[in-house]
């Protein structure tokens, strides 16, 4: 997976992003999106000083804060897709294409208060996920912190992608058309972790605060069946839910909230 692949697949897919949070639309991912962004908020300081909005997308978080009410000094967002940005209502000012190493960052060294990065590491390699954390580090004012999202690779849905993945590699070779019908339009690799290693990579970077275990829905169910794979994901959720293990098996993302470690001061 190459930058220049992913944000040419983000822009391609730029104009009907939006339709994955419209309930009408998309239940299940509307669902799943909601969860993810109501989690990453929920204990987040507030207000909340200066963001930054990394692999912004669209700008759903930037509309999730303003419907909400939940107050900013002031916004930005970064993405590697210019489509992505210009299909949101971020303000033109505050957007910027690119990493979060983008020199045009620059200014902001030390000032940023909250750092989102949701739905984003998947599609980055990870010496790419490791670069941004040290930038983020560079960027964060004092007690700054980050919300982060991961693939989970050990969960129930991430094993039943792979088995359908193979599936469909074996249709293809086997010249059976499946694969057109129900292959994603991504052609890259996307990054999955188990929670050990997602551990591992932001320990360097600060101190985990907050651990959220999200999507105990599955596929195919939550497509063919999104409300009532949502009611399961309810049931998994009252048995399981003081059993990280369970849900981490059960969950195919998970969140993390870190309190960014001051640059130079390597946290125990
Ligand atoms: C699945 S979308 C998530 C968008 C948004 N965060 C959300 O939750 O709706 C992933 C976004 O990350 C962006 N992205 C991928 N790799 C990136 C990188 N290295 N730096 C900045 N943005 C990146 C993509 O262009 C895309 O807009």
């Amino acid at each position: 997976m190459t930058r220049s692949t992913v944000a040419d697949f983000f822009n391609s897919i730029a104009s009907t992003y939006n339709f994955k949070y419209d309930k009408q639309k998309n239940s299940f991912l509307a669902h799943f999106f909601e969860e993810r962004l109501k989690a990453a908020v929920q204990n987040a300081r507030q207000p909340m000083g200066i963001v930054l909005d990394i692999g912004a997308g669209t700008g759903q978080l930037y509309n999730y804060l303003i419907d909400k009410k939940i107050s900013f000094d002031d916004f930005w967002a970064v993405d590697i897709s210019s489509s992505m940005l210009n299909n949101s209502s971020i303000p033109e000012d505050r957007r910027i294409v690119g990493t979060v190493s983008a020199s045009a960052l620059s200014p902001l060294d030390g000032t940023i208060e909250q750092f989102f990065m949701l739905g984003v590491t998947t599609y980055m390699s990870i010496p790419d996920i490791q670069e941004a954390l040290r930038r983020i580090q560079e960027l964060a004012d004092r007690d700054a912190e980050l919300s982060i999202t991961f693939t989970n690779s050990r969960s129930v849905e991430s094993r039943l992608q792979r088995l359908i993945a193979s599936a469909l590699k074996m249709s293809k070779r086997l010249n059976r058309d499946w694969s057109n019908r129900y292959v994603a339009s991504q052609t890259f690799d996307r990054t999955t972790l188990c929670e050990s290693e997602m551990r591992s990579l932001l320990s360097p970077h600060g101190e985990i605060v907050e651990v959220n275990y999200q999507n105990q829905t599955f596929t195919p169910l939550n497509r063919i069946a999104p409300k009532f794979s949502i009611c399961v994901e309810r049931q998994i959720q009252k048995v399981f839910g003081s059993n990280p293990r369970m849900m981490a098996a059960f969950s195919s993302d998970i969140h993390f909230r870190l309190r960014i470690a001051v640059m130079g001061v390597t946290p125990e």
